[in-house]
């Protein structure tokens, strides 16, 4: 009996690490974790997935701006990256007279690709352990701010040094766990990126907010630009004499497809999570943080919807504001369940148990007790904090107050401001937002927690709605031509406009009250946290940890699979043209396929056009744009969202659930050739089948 006891238990230990698919791993260790890739079906060495002397798949993968990702698949500096990545680029080529948001964009010839000023694409050059040197000269002696000062001069001098080659190169040092070890990146920046084409918003958008975070999915979300360099390579400001870039390394496309069991791996920058936090710490996100920011953008998107329903001009000018509010909103309601279902807190606090039973008479021991009661003290300022994010702060016309008067007596800029705030407020949407806001604001918080200036203006004025009219009423920056013609002889009227009386009363209860109660526990924080994850680290010494994501890259590994999101309900992995067409709907907005999709889908031969698929990746924000790899290396898909139900994962991950969605690179071979008839585009992809 024992014997099989133990035996099942060797099994069971030796087949748990097939099964979990969490985990998203440094580049340069992969060495680590490749000989697991391989046995899961991966082909390739850890040579060819990270190298600094020869050409690898790093190469041929980029930070897309300041938050995507994207991949190289020509030899001529063609780049792939999400429709929701491109957006507001493709946005500013956009006019009435050609709406490339719309109706899509297809560059028929080099000429015609369009320069995006400010768009920036980063290769990463190389990635070391830089942790001694970044403590040199730091004793265990020092304080927490002595040693902050510390690792900045160390870094400063290191980034310094290796950006010395001067070509576009820019170095950053990002602590991993915790600051228990720092990593220095080296990355070279191109600069003249432009837009080659991208499919109408109808495909790149198609399901919209409704189908955001969801599976079944069918968004063909994807748009494609070129990277251009000098004559020799490196990268420069944009110019007509410059040249397609020669990357390194750029991804042959599989159009092999995907079944359930394949074997995949995203290769991209996810932003940020926390897998090691403590119990309080996630209890504060899934039963107050979550659900109260939640209620509050609800109030919010019930007011856009309403009149974005009543008017086609008003929904032109917040869909974008409402995508951006709507999308965190789903998430954390996803995210909040997630952790409740999988009974986060209490599997957390008991985990807590056994480590503080282990740290008796160790440096950890007291450790959670100690985390304990620093987030009991910072919750309350946070929450606080949180409330003005997600209240005061979110009111459009004292956000234009303030970037008016930064912007003021310049004439130029206060009209730009002007012209770009103006050309998307409607004022009946900011002033209902407020009073909904607002009031849930008085509500919830403690009085304690409350600006002085906004109890007194409440005391003295009477109600929320007359606060609303002292602002609205009183504020002179309503009125366009109002705007337009201020002068700087206005200066004292603008300095004591009621929109900037309040932004700043918020601002200064923030700055002088909020800011330095969290601030301060937030450095005991990370040093405590700093201690809890190497405490996790000696607690499980056989365990693999993989440092929280930061936005630098990361290889996560898994392999095509549905999911059952709740009882007696299975999602197949794959979707398909098939399904775009029940979805169609020309009543709905989101479900408005372009006419042109409809006439080809009539052809016939269609039906299993395939166009999104699941994973068990472990994906998070800023993974949008990321190849998805197959076993031999090959492009099959671009990473671009995950399920509504397993967005948890970035706090833990539930390999059950858990699943990123991809567009199958099927489908956008498929627009590229028959939506936007530039299949001229194929004839510099390396084809792998
Ligand atoms: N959920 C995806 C992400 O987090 C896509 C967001 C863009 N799409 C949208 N419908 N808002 O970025
Ligand atoms: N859509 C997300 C992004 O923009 C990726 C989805 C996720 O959070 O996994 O990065």
């Amino acid at each position: 009996m024992k014997r099989h006891l133990l035996l099942l238990l060797v099994f069971l230990t030796a087949i748990q690490p097939l099964r979990a698919d969490e985990g998203m791993w440094l580049p340069a260790l992969i060495s680590q974790r490749i000989a697991d890739m391989q046995a899961k079906g991966f082909k390739l060495s850890a040579e060819d997935v990270y190298s600094v002397n020869q050409a690898s798949l790093k190469d041929a993968v980029v930070l897309f701006g300041s938050g995507c990702t994207g991949e190289l698949v020509s030899d001529e500096g063609l780049l792939f990256t999400n429709h929701h990545c491109g957006y507001s680029y493709i946005q500013r080529h956009s006019s009435v007279d050609h709406d490339y948001l719309k109706d899509g964009f297809w560059a028929m010839n080099r000429n015609e690709e369009l320069p995006n000023p400010g768009l920036t694409v980063s290769f990463l050059e190389r990635m070391e352990d830089v942790t001694s040197a970044v403590l040199k000269g730091y004793g265990p002696s020092m304080s927490e701010a002595q040693r902050d000062s510390v690792v900045r001069a160390n870094s400063a001098a290191l980034t310094k040094a290796a950006t010395a080659d001067g070509k576009g190169l820019r170095a950053s040092v990002e602590a991993l766990y915790y600051g228990n070890q720092y990593f220095l990146f080296v990355f070279r920046v191109y600069r003249d990126v432009r837009l080659v084409g991208a499919p109408p918003s109808s495909i790149g958008k198609f399901g919209g907010d409704t189908d955001n975070w969801m599976w079944p999915r069918h968004t063909g979300d994807f748009s494609i630009f070129r990277i251009y360099a000098d004559k020799d390579n490196n990268p420069a400001d944009y110019s007509a004499d410059n040249v397609p870039y020669r990357p390194k390394k750029s991804f042959k496309i599989s159009r092999a497809g995907v079944k359930e069991g394949d074997f995949t791996f995203v290769y991209g920058c996810p932003g940020s999570t926390k897998e090691y936090a403590m119990s309080e710490d996630v209890r504060y996100v899934s039963e107050v943080s979550d659900p109260q920011k939640i209620a509050l953008r609800t109030l919010r998107l019930d007011n856009m919807k309403k009149h974005m329903g009543e008017s086609p001009a008003v929904r032109i000018q917040y869909s974008s504001k409402a995508a951006s509010v709507s999308n965190a909103w789903k998430k954390w309601q996803g995210e909040a369940k997630g952790i409740d279902k999988n009974d986060v807190v209490n599997v957390k606090r008991d985990y807590e148990r056994r480590f503080s039973e282990w740290a008796k008479g160790t440096r950890y021991d007291g450790l959670v007790e100690k985390l304990g009661e620093l987030f009991a003290r910072r919750n309350p300022y946070y929450l606080a904090y949180e409330y003005y994010t997600e209240t005061a702060r979110t009111i459009e016309l004292l956000s234009f107050a303030s970037s008016l008067r930064n912007a003021y007596p310049d004439a130029d800029a206060v009209h730009s401001v002007a012209e770009s705030f103006f050309k998307d407020y409607y004022q009946p949407i900011d002033e209902e937002n407020f009073v909904a806001v607002m009031d849930a604001f008085d509500k919830k918080m403690p009085d304690e927690f409350k600006p002085a200036w906004f109890k007194d203006k409440l005391a003295e004025l009477g109600s929320i709605e007359a606060l609303r009219d002292y602002v609205f009423k009183g504020s002179l920056l309503t009125d366009k031509a109002g705007v337009m013609a201020l002068t700087a002889d206005d200066k004292d009227k603008v300095a004591v406009d009621p929109a900037l009386e309040m932004y700043d009363a918020f601002y200064r209860w923030y700055y002088d009250e909020l800011r330095p109660v969290i601030n301060g526990v937030n450095s005991e924080i990370s040093l405590a946290y700093r201690d809890y994850m190497q405490g996790q680290m000696d607690f499980e010494k056989d365990k693999a940890f993989y440092p929280d994501a930061n936005l630098t890259l990361r290889v996560a590994y898994g392999h095509v699979e549905g999911y059952s999101p709740a009882d007696g309900v299975y999602y197949y992995p794959v979707s398909t043209l098939k399904g775009i067409i029940e979805k169609d709907n020309p009543d709905i907005f989101d479900y408005d396929i372009p006419q042109k999709l409809r006439d080809i889908y009539a052809e016939g031969g269609y039906e299993s056009q395939p166009v999104c698929f699941l994973a068990t990746n472990h994906t998070s924000g800023g993974n949008s744009g990321s190849p998805v790899i197959n076993a031999d290396g090959n492009l099959i898909g671009i990473n671009f969202d995950r399920v509504w139900e397993g967005t948890m994962s970035d706090i833990v991950f539930d390999p059950e659930i858990c699943r990123n969605i991809s567009l199958d690179i099927r489908y956008l071979l498929f627009c590229i050739d028959r939506i936007g008839n530039a299949s001229y585009l194929f004839d510099e992809m390396n084809f792998a089948d």
